[in-house]
């Protein structure tokens, strides 16, 4: 349970709110690297953190992230014209680089200063993993790109499902980091021979949690016969990321895990992007599409305003929910709460661990930086940048083994 005061702290993120200046402090997910696959492409509008912004590749492949409307009278630069290493506003023409200087300013007299005058707002962009990744915060302040396990592997063995998830970003967070919901919200009545359901074994399991320099460590540990355990470690990474061990095992050992970011487009609605790679292989046609569930612009076909096509005889027969895909399910019950929940209401227990610790750690960070702390996770050194110890597991341990020995001379 959180007051109202702290749940408005960590769920409003607009610029100027707290939590919107720590945000912007990260590098964080903007769009898809197809979005804007080619130089000179049709621009793509962007909501991020509460702004409108505009994207597109320049010629020379460069991206621009700027906000959407023109400095002169704020036509939308999405109807622009992407050309010549610049976006062109089609009202008066004038031209914007990628890094928001005005190039060209052709309805003024020849000799014109104007232009020099006025800086378009604008913000840097990396591309990894077939993401493209914005800085939104103070120049001066922004830390080295981190290099996640999932954005160092080649492009074909990471799989990304992009969707709108139309409530506030903690809603989809907490999800990520609620292992209790799988033995309900996800169960089916036949499972799929692929899937793994040794989980559904001991359906209230024990936690336990690391804090970390990135964030969070935790082991949801289930007992089995005769003292075994079996542990899947999941973890919470600044800002915004859950990561959740799933994915087949090699030699024993999990094949790569699922990264998901939770990206606030605004306080109500947030773009989900679930990171699914393998450290073996690349991804092939038998591993089922998880793409379909969207429609062209990563909204979902199954959504709050057609109940995601629930089927009761589904649910009596088949699953838990009588949605499916497991997208759905999880914005079904994350959306279905409202745009922001009221956390000053609910009642937690036990299985809400994890829940309880990600606030904490959220509440403890962004009143820290509130305070002139620096935010936790940001790396400002090129040598700082390994992040091999943020590693899901899924593992049977013998009796009187512990979940940590998995992560044997790893820096916490
Ligand atoms: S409004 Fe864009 S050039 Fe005039
Ligand atoms: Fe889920």
């Amino acid at each position: 349970m959180l007051s109202r005061e702290e749940n408005q702290l960590l769920t409003r993120v607009r610029r100027d709110t707290p939590m919107g200046n720590l945000f912007r402090r990260y590098w964080i997910p903007a769009l898809l690297s197809e979005e804007i696959a080619e130089p000179d492409c049709a621009p793509v509008r962007v909501r991020l953190l509460g702004e409108d912004l505009v994207a597109f590749r320049a010629t020379d492949g460069k991206i621009g992230l700027m906000d959407e409307h023109c400095a002169h009278r704020g036509t939308s630069l999405f109807f622009g014209r992407n050309e010549e290493c610049g976006l062109r506003c089609i009202y008066h023409g004038w031209k914007y680089d990628v890094d928001g200087n005005v190039l060209d300013t052709p309805a003024e007299p020849a000799g014109s200063q104007l232009k020099n005058k006025v800086h378009h707002n604008a913000y840097p962009c990396v591309e990894a993993g077939g993401i493209v990744f914005a800085y939104m915060g103070p120049k001066e302040k922004m830390a080295i790109f981190a290099l996640y396990p999932w954005l160092g592997v080649p492009q074909n063995q990471i799989y990304i499902a992009k969707s709108l998830l139309e409530c506030n970003y903690l809603q989809g967070l907490e999800g990520d980091c609620d292992s209790a919901h799988l033995n309900f919200l996800h169960r089916m009545f036949k499972p799929d021979a692929r899937r793994e359901f040794l989980h559904l074994v001991d359906a209230s399991p024990d936690f336990e949690f690391d804090e970390m320099d990135f964030g969070l460590r935790a082991a949801a540990i289930r007992k089995l016969a005769g003292g075994a355990t079996y542990a899947r470690v999941s973890h919470f990474v600044m800002p915004f990321i859950g990561a959740v061990p799933v994915g087949s095992m090699v030699d024993g050992r999990l094949d790569g895990f699922k990264a998901v970011y939770q990206v606030p487009a605004d306080d109500h609605n947030t773009w989900r992007y679930d990171c699914f790679f393998k450290w073996s292989r690349p991804f092939t046609s038998d591993d089922s599409s998880k793409r379909d569930f969207v429609d062209a612009g990563y909204k979902k076909l199954r959504n709050k305003r057609n109940n995601y096509l629930q089927d009761r005889a589904i649910q009596k027969q088949t699953n838990f929910t009588g949605i499916t895909e497991f997208l759905n399910q999880d914005a079904c019950a994350t959306e279905s709460m409202g745009p922001v929940v009221d956390r000053s209401i609910e009642h937690l227990g036990a299985s809400d661990a994890f829940v309880i610790q990600v606030r904490r750690f959220l509440l403890r960070a962004v009143k820290d930086f509130q305070a002139g702390k620096q935010p936790p996770g940001l790396i400002y050194e090129p040598e700082q940048n390994d992040f091999a110890h943020v590693r899901c597991e899924a593992a049977y341990l013998p009796a009187n083994m512990s979940w940590r020995s998995l992560y044997p001379d790893r820096k916490k």
